[in-house]
């Protein structure tokens, strides 16, 4: 059902997996307005040609929507591109740091600039996206500039919601398609193959996130998928959709662990790092529910349906 009161969001890192989700997802069944904040010319084009090329959507439909180009750092740009605003979804985070994009810039700087730039605006409500086990003492670096930037964000004058959730996936998306190249594939090596993972359905995540943003909702909750199970029998998991039975080693993770720090010593931007590989390697398991009922959530798309949707149907 089309929502009849317009809202106008503002998105930052719009042009990212799930800001792209969103921004199809408002357009469709809503008549709300969007501003989407993205970084370079480039990922403006992305936002512009995915609205252009959706066959769901119309030229109105597309009306609804600006694109801006922004330093997420900037509070001047941030406060201009949000003026008219109601709700900001600020979805500007990394997986991997290096030495021209650190964890920090990313994080805490971008929450920073943005509870300024937000400040004095029609902006009543702020929606952040981190990963679970972030906090500000937590010994990963990553987790710990996330937990960071979700303190930074709390000391604002705007009323703010992190979510913090586990593995994502939806339809097209990269973590999807790694898990479709390991279900397909042949037998494999895996670290730390009784790991825990929770993956939650992206389209779950995009429906959370407009229920936090209606609500207002303040303060930071976990939220992952509907089952938790080893990284081993997730991976098996998705291998039965494709009638596949390879055999996963499981590898210690202190030679991951190895690799990482010797790819980090020899290259300025390493596939893999030490924090990237501590997020990966999280023991995720957190109970969805008090956070679903808090958000008006009924259920979650189940595991074997999200499988079948992003590995499958896609
Ligand atoms: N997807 C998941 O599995 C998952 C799980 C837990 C939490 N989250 C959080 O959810 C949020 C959105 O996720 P997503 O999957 O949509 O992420 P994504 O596809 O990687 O998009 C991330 C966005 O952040 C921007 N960005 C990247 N590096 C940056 C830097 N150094 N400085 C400033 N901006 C930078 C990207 O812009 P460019 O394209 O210009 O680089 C992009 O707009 C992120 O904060 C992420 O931490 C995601």
């Amino acid at each position: 059902m089309i929502s009849k009161v317009v809202v106008k969001w503002l998105i930052t890192g719009a042009n990212g997996n799930l800001g792209k989700r969103i921004i199809v997802h408002l357009l469709q069944s809503t008549r709300d307005e969007i501003v989407a904040v993205v970084r370079s010319e480039s990922a403006s084009q992305t936002i512009q040609q995915l609205t252009s090329s959706n066959a769901n959507l119309s030229a109105g439909d597309n009306q609804r929507l600006t694109v801006v180009v922004a330093d997420y750092t900037n509070v001047e740009q941030l406060q201009a591109a949000a003026q008219g605003c109601d709700r900001a979804v600020h979805l500007v985070g990394i997986l991997k740091a290096t030495a021209y994009a650190t964890y920090e810039a990313a994080h805490e700087d971008s929450c920073a600039a943005l509870i300024k730039g937000l400040a004095d605006t029609s902006v009543e409500h702020i929606t952040y996206l981190s990963i679970v086990g972030s906090k500000p003492d937590a010994a990963n670096t990553c987790l710990a500039s996330k937990g960071n930037a979700e303190a930074i964000l709390a000391t604002g004058n705007t009323p703010a919601c992190t979510l913090r959730v586990p593995m994502v996936l939806g339809e097209g998306d990269y973590a999807s398609g790694a898990l479709r190249r390991r279900a397909a594939g042949k037998n494999g090596f895996v670290f730390r193959g009784d790991s825990l993972e929770q993956p939650i359905y992206a389209g779950d995540v995009v429906n959370a996130i407009c229920a936090a943003a209606s609500t207002k909702l303040n303060g930071g909750y976990d939220l992952g998928g509907p089952e938790c199970l080893t990284r081993k029998q997730l991976y098996q998991r998705a291998a039965d959709l494709f009638s596949n039975k390879p055999v996963f080693v499981s590898l210690p993770i202190s030679l991951g662990y190895l690799v990482a720090g010797l790819l980090e010593k020899f290259l300025a931007n390493p596939p893999i790092t030490s924090a990237m590989l501590g997020v990966l390697d999280h023991d995720d398991r957190v109970d969805p529910q008090p956070t679903m009922t808090l958000l008006g959530m009924d259920e979650l798309t189940s595991l074997d349906a999200m499988l079948q949707a992003v590995l499958v149907s896609d």
